[in-house]
């Protein structure tokens, strides 16, 4: 009987995008095993268990196929021995489904008790099929196409092999100079979690188990995204106030929605190591939240608690981050995992081994709830079928043409005339470069592909329009070199006459009806160990800007990365958000720039108008001078060049008549917002309307707007909605730091319904005793 479920779970598996859809009949034949049943399966195994064989489920290696990354050995630990000793339980970075069987068939041919292993990866924004990076999917503010997206990376995933993506990362970041800004959604907790759920839902599907799906690993716990100065894995100190309030929001809302794993951040929390920080692991994960799955190490994040001051050596190491509540340890194989050194732990009385048995068993609970005891092995064959399925794609195009963000359009020079357009000047290396266009945390080996903006244009306009292109700048070179170059070789882009190109740019910009550049961040200058202490264009592309705008030519600037660019005073005729838009990134650039697609993504965090100003966020305190928080700064305005929120759109869209249900509330009671929203110009279009509120007084100070809720809605023009918003009490209570707990405040409170964060349509309640 339960042979025959998981045989048809993988055939399931390979209907790809079938299963997008956790409707689908034949989905919903497929039972889910309980966690009941996972928990009396592993169980029982665990009695069968000796301390070495525990102890192994409790390693995870890399296997980086013997390359050498960051002149690191990664090849310390024969791992196919390892496997056959029991002394491994989990694997990543293996997507070749032929390796992952190869690794599999030892796990479960050469060992006693033929316990699968589990496969991870980081399938952050795809894996053959490339959606948006991340921040660009948050921007969409659509949770809908968040899922989608997701549902399609984990149908890739599971189609090669893979069982459990390290992702969605959640990490809320007020400081663009940090390279991960990219991978997470922004400096919002409302929004954040929003896309929390909306990524383990398209990664889990129905649940932990269901066919075409992974097991979600919602990361990094927590407060990554704060480190000093922006600079990537350096400490991090965040009070109660900010952690409860901001930074673990979209945790909470990720294991809501079932999330099956954590992984732990690497820097030191409030002076304790994320990887040993039984607050962080136990008390909140555990104790206060019930979370069941499994929590897994950054990688080395356990052997650097030793470098990191918070053990002698990796045996203490070991013993720290699992009495903390750590499960797994993700290691590079430049030497045995410090795991196994709990069985000489264990030996001489230092751990009772009973401590292994919770971690053990929750690994086991997860191989059995995703059915690896009764098929461990992928069907390769099949793999190339889902990986190469086109609805994928189109998922993508759909996914990057509602990640886009329309920042100026001056005149309303986009949408581009087809009618009148006879020529285009593109500029810039990004955009012929296909794999710049897929953003980092994207894998050569996996064969992902992209259609460059240049391509995109092409192919659109081609036959009607004249494209000449020319890339006008060379790139700067790195100056410490990243560690991700060694797994991920940057792009090349062509060595040239930097003087004469730029020259030649220049003279297509003069002859062409209008200019399209595409500025940014190369692929490897965002992601992990990329940050950066500045936000202008890298290399020469502002002087290439400003000589563009400077010839009185019509100009359209794409942006690609997922920085606030400082743009100085260039001010092009009109600048489109692109992000790392994925593999169809060019083919929805292209529609979006003729109006086939009509921008409607709004930013999700506040554009600062240069490093200096971060970190940043739209929902600060008030201070003791209010009418001041503009002037901060002895040369500079305090606020952002554009507000979180903001997003234009080639139609226009006003908001009226704003009411809340009742005047006056008490504590627990919910309240309804209602207001007219009107599309006012001449095309359809999307709007994201938003509604922010501002407690005026309390036991505590409190921000002076927040994001409560937010809707994407489609718009005729002329038409006219009216639209509510509940705000229950969950939504008007915040973490006190006076009680030490939530609490819900008597108070007036402002709210305004807009489409940005400065939003100026109002009305008020107030809650009573
Ligand atoms: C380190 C990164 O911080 C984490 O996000 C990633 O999942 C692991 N490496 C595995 O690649």
């Amino acid at each position: 009987m339960r042979t025959s479920r998981f045989a048809l779970a993988l055939a399931l598996s390979a209907a790809g995008f079938a299963m997008l859809n956790p409707v689908t009949p034949s989905a919903k034949e497929v039972p889910l095993m309980t966690p009941e049943e996972a928990r009396t399966r592993a169980d029982g195994l665990l009695a069968r268990m000796t301390l070495e064989e525990k102890v192994g489920q409790l390693v995870q290696y890399f296997d980086f196929g013997g390359a050498t990354v960051a002149g690191a050995d990664t090849t310390g630990v024969d791992l196919d021995a390892a496997v056959a000793k029991s002394e491994v339980g989990s694997m990543l970075f293996v997507t070749d489904p032929a390796r992952i069987n190869q690794l599999q068939r030892v796990a479960v041919t050469k060992t006693r008790l033929k316990i699968p292993l589990l496969f991870g990866f980081d399938v952050i924004h795809g894996l053959r099929t490339i959606m948006p990076v991340p921040i660009g999917v948050a921007a969409s503010w659509d949770p809908d196409i968040a899922e989608k997206g997701q549902a399609v990376a984990a149908a890739e995933a599971r189609a090669v092999g893979l069982h459990w993506t390290f992702a969605p990362m959640v990490d809320i970041t007020l400081d663009p100079r940090w390279g991960r800004m990219v991978e997470g959604a922004g400096e919002d907790p409302v929004l954040g979690a929003a896309m929390a759920t909306a990524q383990v839902r398209g990664f889990q599907g129905s649940g932990i188990g269901a066919p075409g799906h992974v097991i979600a690993g919602p990361k990094h716990f927590v407060g990554y995204g704060a480190s000093l100065g922006g600079r990537d894995y350096d400490e991090v100190d965040l009070s109660e106030n900010q952690l409860r309030n901001t930074y673990l929001p979209p945790f909470k809302a990720a294991i809501d929605a079932g999330a099956g794993n954590i992984m732990s951040a690497y820097m030191g929390l409030n002076g304790v190591p994320a990887a040993a920080n039984r607050w962080l692991l136990t008390d909140v994960l555990r104790k206060e939240w019930g979370f069941k799955g499994f929590v897994v190490s950054d990688a080395n994040g356990v052997n650097s608690l030793e470098p990191q001051g918070m053990a002698a050596d990796q045996k203490q190491a070991a013993v720290r981050a699992l009495q903390a509540g750590m499960d797994l340890a993700m290691s590079v194989p430049s030497g045995p995992s410090p795991m196994l050194s709990l069985i000489e732990a264990v030996r001489k009385g230092e751990l009772d081994e009973h401590a292994l048995d919770e971690p053990v068993r929750r690994l086991l609970e997860a191989k059995f709830r995703m059915g690896l005891f009764e098929n461990p092995y992928v069907d390769p064959a099949k793999a190339a079928k889902v990986l190469d399925d086109p609805e994928h794609r189109r998922v993508a195009r759909l996914a990057a043409e509602r990640s886009a963000v329309l920042l100026a359009n001056a005149g309303g020079l986009l949408p581009l005339d087809r009618k009148t357009l006879k020529s285009i000047a593109v500029l810039g290396p990004l955009a012929d470069s296909g794999q710049d266009t897929l953003g980092p945390w994207v894998f050569p080996a996996n064969g992902p592909k992209a259609v460059s903006i240049l391509e995109g244009l092409r192919a659109k306009l081609g036959k009607a329009v004249k494209i000449d292109y020319a890339t006008g700048v060379t790139w700067p070179t790195r100056k410490n070199r990243s560690f991700f170059d060694d797994i991920n070789k940057p792009a090349s882009h062509p060595e040239i006459d930097e003087k004469a190109e730029f020259a030649k740019a220049l003279e297509l910009v003069r002859a062409s009806d209008v200019t399209v550049m595409v500025l940014g961040e190369p692929q490897n200058m965002e992601g992990e160990a990329a940050s950066r202490s500045d936000l202008s264009l890298p290399g020469r592309q502002q002087n290439l800007l400003e000589a563009a705008i400077a010839t009185g030519k019509p100009v359209v600037v794409v942006l690609m990365g997922a920085r606030p660019f400082n743009l100085a005073e260039a001010r092009p005729g009109a600048l489109l958000e692109a992000w790392y838009p994925g593999s169809e990134g060019g083919t929805a650039v292209a529609n979006l720039l003729v109006g086939d697609a009509v921008p409607g993504g709004k930013l999700p965090f506040s554009w600062i108008r240069s490093a200096a100003q971060a970190p940043y966020t739209y929902a600060y305190l008030p201070s003791h001078q209010p009418a001041g928080a503009n002037s901060r700064y002895w040369n500079e305005d305090n606020l952002p060049t554009w507000p979180f929120g903001f997003g234009l759109s080639y139609t226009s869209f006003a908001y009226s008549d704003v009411k809340a249900d009742r005047v006056t509330l008490k504590p627990g009671e919910a309240v309804t917002v209602s207001f007219t929203l009107t599309n006012t110009g001449k095309r359809e279009g999307d709007e994201v309307a938003q509604l922010y509120i501002h407690q005026r007084t309390g036991t505590s100070s409190r921000p002076v707007r927040q994001l409560k809720k937010f809707a994407r809605v489609m718009l005729q023009p002329g038409e006219s909605r009216r639209m509510q918003f509940t705000l229950n009490a969950d939504d008007l209570r915040y973490w006190s730091e006076v009680t030490k707990s939530w609490i819900q405040d008597v108070s007036t409170f402002d709210v305004w319904v807009g489409g940005n964060s400065q939003a100026d349509a109002t009305t008020r309640f107030t809650v009573v005793e």
